[in-house]
This record gives structure tokens, sequence and C-alpha cells, in this order.
């Protein structure tokens, strides 16, 4: 789970490193470093923190000119995060250097090996290990840098995108991938490598994504030749076009990422909908869904696997397609499905939800679901993202890219999407009546302009914000719909802000959190008109008979619970399933004031990262 970024061509290596480390530091931001060859020497500096502290570092430190170079921003494994285990790392000789983004499960047998043959490890990584691998192999069977990379790949067990340079070899860098991600961005006569096409946007739209067990040299001279690290088989390479453009990557006038992508949410969900919901046709169309329909339609249950905020949304879509579609759903933590030996048969359909489309859970959990024969359906928002060619089918999220290490487009979009295919589903079922059926679309169709809507409470949340931001517990409740939202609503704070908070269905307060009410603790309750709202009303009151401080998430022209709580937030009124694309507005907003008056990083949140490529 770290950001890698390589270049080799005509220009000036440096500034294109460095501004893409930038781009990829929500993967990881614990320490930073840049190899570039001067055309006499191969120069390197890392350091612990982010790319801002090594870019001071660097200017002072080695002159930044060349036109080859790999650079690193490092989410920590096998080490702590300083200096000596940033990458890249040196082999002994100095002649190669290594950047790694993964693990090498088996690196401590070949780190013993290497040491008996004499070499000396600085760093605690895998990855010098792996590096002084590839020397050795290189060294004994006196071969090309590929070679060597190749057959010492095909010593270890583990994941990896790594980019490896020989100052020997200076018009060359050679890359592989297994399990993390790798793409060329290709050029004229210059050649781009990252995890993502970030880094290179500006100055290609081509790029080729590595697939899982392949390798490529990319030359200076001959372009990139790839093979199958495995069988040596040569592969034509696919090159892609890109469809990203360098504003949606760009903050674009807010603070923060989260602040944009909070607010890049009714246009997010526009583009989730856009051409898949034609309403005045009454009609719903996926393609992902359309072709595996008879899949869908036999199946015994829906499994969803996902993790974090991903899991959040599989929560909420369990409710809609039990609700509507009538198909059984189990919800589960792809980290634990993927170790337990679940019972999966073919006639179940496994929904994959993930917003990277690289959750090394998410993607074991796939692969194990579909070697039991079930059917596999991505929803992912990365395109041409791992889970997304993993799947056996899939729908796009089309929410953007989404940078901040909280996910908030990424939530509102997959529910959108889920919604739609249970909405579908349902039809196709029979299981909603027709009336039901527009009423819903309708409804949907007006989301983002009350998305719109429900954001004008900015400034209240705000004042809410400062009130509270020095508590050190939340609660968050919800029922029905909106439990999962509370859940949500408790990550967003607790991962920014550092505050430890607790998301509840309100109803199992009662069972053990209501021992923690006091006249301190403040609770969120999203108590919106259609769930169950007399009983959340219960649940407020016996807060309020507990001197909780109450802030309600409730749709507007509310009157009964303005009475009991301290605070309301108001939101627009919608039908009950489609409440949470609302209610988590109010909660993103107030997870992001707190953790920004502490001072915290609101998009690079401590110990986190924004795709989580390690188990
Ligand atoms: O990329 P994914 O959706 O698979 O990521 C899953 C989680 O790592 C992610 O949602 C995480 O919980 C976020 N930081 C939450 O804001």
């Amino acid at each position: 789970m770290c950001g890698i970024v390589g270049y080799i061509g005509h220009r000036e290596a440096y500034p294109i490193i460095l501004k893409g480390l930038k781009r990829l530091e929500y993967r990881g931001y614990d320490s930073a470093g840049i190899a570039l060859f001067d055309g006499t020497d191969l120069k390197l500096s890392k350091t612990k923190g982010k790319v801002a502290n090594l870019e001071t570092k660097l200017e002072s430190e080695i002159t930044t000119h060349g036109s080859v170079g790999i650079g690193h921003t490092r989410w920590a494994t096998h080490g702590v995060p300083n200096d000596v285990n940033s990458h890249p790392h040196y082999s002994n000789s100095g002649d190669l250097v290594i950047i790694h983004n993964g693990i090498i499960e088996n690196y401590e047998s070949l780190k013993k090996e290497l040491i008996k043959r004499g070499y000396v490890f600085k760093s605690d990584t895998d990855t010098e290990v792996l590096v002084n691998l590839i020397e050795d192999v290189k060294k004994n069977e006196q071969i090309k840098l590929g070679k060597a990379v190749q057959i010492a790949l095909n010593q270890v067990v583990g994941a990896y995108a790594i980019a490896v340079f020989d100052r020997n070899k200076p018009n060359e860098i050679v890359v592989a991938r297994l399990g993390s991600p790798l793409a060329i961005g290709i050029g004229d006569d210059e050649f781009f490598i990252a995890s993502d096409a970030s880094p290179f946007i500006e100055y290609t739209k081509n790029a080729i994504y590595l697939e899982d067990e392949e390798m490529a040299i990319v030359r200076r001279d001959k372009g990139v030749k790839i093979r199958k690290i495995h069988d040596d088989s040569l592969v034509d390479p696919y090159v892609q076009e890109l469809q990203l453009n360098l504003e949606q990557i760009e903050k674009g006038g807010y603070d923060h990422f989260m602040l944009k992508e909070i607010y890049e949410q009714p246009s997010a969900i526009l583009d989730t909908f856009r051409g898949r919901l034609l309403t005045n046709e009454a009609i719903i169309k996926m393609a992902g869904v359309e072709d595996n329909m008879k899949k869908f339609l036999n199946a015994d249950r829906i499994i969803i696997v996902a993790c974090g905020t991903s899991w959040h949304a599989g929560l909420v879509a369990e409710y809609i397609f039990e609700d509507l579609a009538r198909i059984p759903v189990e919800v589960e933590y792809a980290s634990e499905f993927r170790y337990r030996n679940p019972i999966i048969t073919e006639k179940d359909v496994v929904i994959a939800i993930s917003q990277s489309g690289e959750t090394a859970d998410t993607l074991a959990a796939i692969k194990l679901a579909k070697s039991k024969g079930a059917f596999v359906f991505g929803v992912c928002n990365v395109v041409g993202s791992s889970i997304a060619r993993e799947a056996h089918a899939g729908a796009y999220t089309h929410a953007g890219p989404e940078i901040g290490v909280a996910s908030t487009k990424a939530f509102t979009t997959q529910i959108t999407v889920l919604t739609l295919i249970a909405l579908r589903l349902s039809r196709a079922k029979g299981t909603i009546s027709s009336s039901d059926y527009r009423h819903h679309l309708i409804e949907l169709e007006l989301i983002p302009d009350k998305v719109k809507k429900a954001l004008e409470s900015d400034d209240y949340v705000k004042t809410i914000a400062e009130i509270y931001k020095d508590v050190h517990n939340f609660l968050y409740l919800g029922r029905g719909y909106n439990f999962p939202v509370a859940l949500e609503g408790a990550l967003k704070l607790k991962e920014i802000s550092y505050i430890h908070a607790e998301g509840y269905p309100a109803a199992e307060m009662k069972h053990g959190p209501i021992a923690l009410i006091d006249e301190n603790m403040p609770i969120v309750v999203i108590a919106t008109k259609k769930g169950h709202y007399e009983k959340v009303v219960s649940n407020i009151q016996e807060i309020k008979s507990r001197k909780g401080k109450i802030i309600g998430i409730v749709t507007e022209g509310d009157t009964q619970v303005k009475e009991l709580a301290d605070h309301v937030i108001e939101v627009p009124e919608t039908i009950e399933s489609l409440s949470p694309l609302l209610t988590t507005i109010p909660l993103q907003l107030l997870s992001y004031h707190i953790a920004l008056m502490l001072g915290k990083n609101v998009d690079q949140p401590r110990n986190l990262a924004k795709a989580v490529t390690v188990e």
C-alpha cells in the first residue's frame, strides 16, 4: 500500500516523479524517496514523513538532474517508518535500486539465505531482501536485469508492484506486478511508471495496466516488452485510452480533497445514474446486470463482500435487496470471509464493493468465491482496477477520483449503483409494483438536488462542530436503512479526528451503550420521518432523561425531535431506502469540521492509506 513512480525519457525526471509522488500520497505517507540517474551517477535521497519533507531534503542533498528515475511514497508494513526503511533500496553492490508496493511474505527465509552468502542488510524491510535476491541471481547466473528479476520473482511469495533500475543499464527500468497495481504511461519516446495513472495524466492519455504475474522491460529506445513472470510467454501490450483529466485530480479551489469530494456528491450521484436511470421510460439499463440477469434471478442469495466504508454501503444494500427484490443477502467483511471456510455454491451471487478496486482482502474474497463457482459482480470506482478485472461482471460507480483517505462520494455512489441494481432486479422478479417502482425512479432522480440542499447545512454543522470538538467520545444511532449510516458517521469521525466514536442500531442502545450516556456525551441520532420515526423518538427520550447531548438528523420541517434535541440538522424528505444518501451528508461535514478545528490532517489521517493493498 505504497505509491510508486518512475520516469524514463528525454525530460528532467525529478519534477515528474516528485509531482507524481504527491498525487500518490493517498496510498501512504510514512516516508518517501527518489533515486535519479544523472548520466554518470545514481543519486538517492529518502526520508521519514511526507513528500514535502523529501522535497526540502532532496534539493539540499543531491543534484536533481537526470532523465531517468524512480520514486516511492510508503505505508509501512515491514519496519517502522524511518529514513533507513524508506524506499528506494540499494542492492549491496549499489548497482541496483528498487521501489516496491506490497509484501514479500517469505522474506525472512530468503534473507537468511542471502546473509549466509555474505549479504548485509541495513533496513528491516522485505524490499531490501528482494533487491539483493535479484542482485544475487544476476551475479550468479551472469544474466541481464530483466531475466534476474524474473527468476527472483519466481522464488518470492507475496504481493508486489516493483520498479528496478540498474546503473549499468541506464536505458531501461524493469517493472513487475502481482497483486498490487502498476500502470505504464506511453509517451513519445518517454515512459511513465506509476501505481495509477494520476502521476502522468498531463503527459499522455495512453497507458498499459500490467496484469497480475506480468513484468515489463521499459526501454527508452525500444518501448515496452511484456512477458509472464512464471511461464516466460510474451504478452501483447494492450494500450488503453485514459478517461481521467487533470482537473479531476486537483482540489479545484477547496481547502481539502475531502471537502471537494463531499461537495461533488450531487454531480457524482448524477454521473452514477446517467444513462442508466431512464425515468420517463421507467427503465434501468445496466449492461453488467442485463447480461447476467439469469444468474441474479436464479441466485439463492447474494453475498456482499467489502471493507470499511464499502462494507457500510453493503449493509445499506442488504436492506434494499431484501426489501425490494426479496433476495436473501449476507454482508461479510472480506477479511473474515476469506479465512473462515464459508459455504459458497454456484447458486450464490457475490457482490464485491470497493472504491479503489485494489483492497487486498476484497480481492482475495473474490478469488475464493470464484474458486467455489459463484458468480462475482464488482462495484468499483477505479476503472481497470484489479477487482474490476477479477470480477465476472460489474458496474462502475463513476464517482471520479476520490483522493481524500476518508471515503465520502464513494459511499453515496456505491449506494446509488446498488439501489439501481436492486430496483432492476425487483422489477424483473415482480416483487415491486409498477407504481412503487416508478416512485423510486422519480425519487432517485431527485437525489442530486436534495444532496445539494443537504449541503446547505454546512455552516450550521460547523457551529455544532465548534461545540463538541473537544469531547473524547461520540455515539451515533440509527435504525433500519440508517443504521449503516450511523456506523459510517462514527467511522468518519474516528478516522480523521481520532475521537472515539461508536455506531449502533438505536434500539441496541439499551443493551449496553446507554451506560455511557451522561451530560458530556454527544449522541448523533438519525431520526428521519419514514424510518421507524416514533421508535427513534422514544430512544431520543431515553437519552434526554440521562442528560445526553442530542444532535438529531431530521427531515425538513420536523417538530417532534426539535423539541427534544439540543441541535437538529435538517435534510430534505425522500423515501426511506434513499434516505442514507442524504443523512450521511451532515455526518461527513461534522467529522470534516471537527478534524479541521483540531488541526488534524483531514486528507491524510495518521496510520491510514487510501488503498489497503495489504491484508
Ligand atoms: O477501496 P475500498 O473501498 O475497497 O476501501 C475499503 C476501505 O479501506 C475504505 O472504505 C476505508 O474504510 C476508508 N478509509 C473509509 O473512509
